[in-house]
């Protein structure tokens, strides 16, 4: 389903096998775990390159049910960046993907993915999260963190891509607005979670410590390498969905801490009209897995404009005009202007056919 379309080898893939056979890393499991997973990255890169006829996500009429609650929340989410609304069966297929690791290419794969095991390791052990029946209380404070932290990258990224352009004198190839709806996604999660939780006072130190200590870490990166920085957050995203795919699992098993703690919350509501929950998906088990879903896209995003050249095409962004069309179907009576707008997006498009 997603990265959608094109399904042959490319350079990518071919230089990740041929670096794998220059390692000698003998077990043929793992060259074809490899190749198997740095195809699913490097696929959406090709598009860059090749405008197609990209599927648009397809919703059903009971997935994007409004919640019938539209008016709060709006100073925190603006309509401008539109998520993406998951139905169910994209859900499932991001689950699905929770097992899929980029296999490093290059020298800077290699030590993003050292820094990212790093940190990651270190992480659990402040957290106290153990990955066997972990509790309520070492999950809400890991993921006030963890998401507080993931809202950094995406908007760093677009400030260095906005001021670029700006001095350039030159187009961004539409990648700024990707790397805005992210950062925006990611603090949606956060404010989802703080809705459900509270930040004790050493939850908040930790969260000022991780954004004091890691945001310079990437702007200095980014300065050398930008494909760098988008390599460190897909492996980020990586461990992300394994750690929601692990919470999702426990939350579904009777007889587990999260289980008892957690299933049989509702969601928020800042939760059920953001992803637009349909009516029996509002409990906080379906804002956990479209939360899962989302990490799982920008996993899928970032190790995407990772392989791409900086001054490729953005090839999400008719992904964006599809979700930006529905939003506007679902609001057309309410907000005359998302319409005009929606008209226009479909003017310029019959004027590129
Ligand atoms: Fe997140
Ligand atoms: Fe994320």
């Amino acid at each position: 389903m997603m990265p959608r379309t094109v399904m042959s080898l490319n350079p990518v893939v071919c230089r990740s096998l041929q670096t794998i056979r220059r390692l000698q890393v003998p077990p043929i499991a793992w060259q074809v775990q490899a190749l198997q997973c740095n195809r699913r990255f490097s696929q959406v890169a090709k598009l860059a390159h090749k405008p197609t006829d990209v599927t648009p996500a397809s919703t059903s009429a009971t997935d994007n049910q409004s919640s019938g609650n539209d008016d709060i929340h709006y100073d925190d989410h603006s309509w401008r960046q539109q998520n993406h609304i998951w139905t169910t069966a994209e859900i499932a297929d991001r689950i699905k993907s929770s097992s899929y690791k980029h296999q490093p290419v290059v020298a800077s794969d290699y030590i993003m993915k050292g820094i990212m095991n790093m940190l990651y390791h270190s992480f659990n052990l402040i957290t106290g999260y153990k990955h066997d029946n972990p509790s309520a209380g070492s999950i809400e404070w890991r993921l006030i963190i963890l998401e507080s932290f993931a809202g950094v990258p995406g908007f760093m990224g677009a400030a260095f891509r906005h001021f670029h352009s700006l001095r350039s004198l030159e187009h961004d190839q539409g990648m700024i607005f990707t790397l805005l709806e992210e950062a925006e996604n990611e603090r949606m999660h956060l404010l989802t979670c703080m809705e459900m939780f509270n930040a004790s006072k050493a939850t908040r130190a930790l969260v000022v410590a991780a954004q004091m200590s890691m945001t310079p870490f990437l702007i200095a990166v980014y300065l050398v390498k930008p494909a760098a920085v988008h390599r460190f957050v897909g492996y980020l995203e990586e461990t992300a969905v394994q750690t929601y795919s692990n919470i999702v699992a426990h939350v579904e098993k009777p007889g587990t801490d999260l289980h008892t703690a957690w299933a049989a919350l509702d969601a928020p509501d800042i939760a059920v009209q953001y992803w637009q929950m349909p009516v029996g998906q509002r409990k906080w088990l379906d804002a956990l897995k479209r939360m899962l879903a989302d990490e799982a896209h920008h996993r899928d995003v970032n190790h995407t404009l990772a392989s791409l050249p900086p001054d490729a095409k953005n090839p999400f962004i008719k992904e964006h005009m599809d979700d930006f069309s529905q939003a506007a179907d679902r609001h057309a009576l309410k907000r005359s202007s998302e319409a005009r707008l929606k008209a226009a997006l479909q003017a310029y498009n019959e004027e590129k056919k």
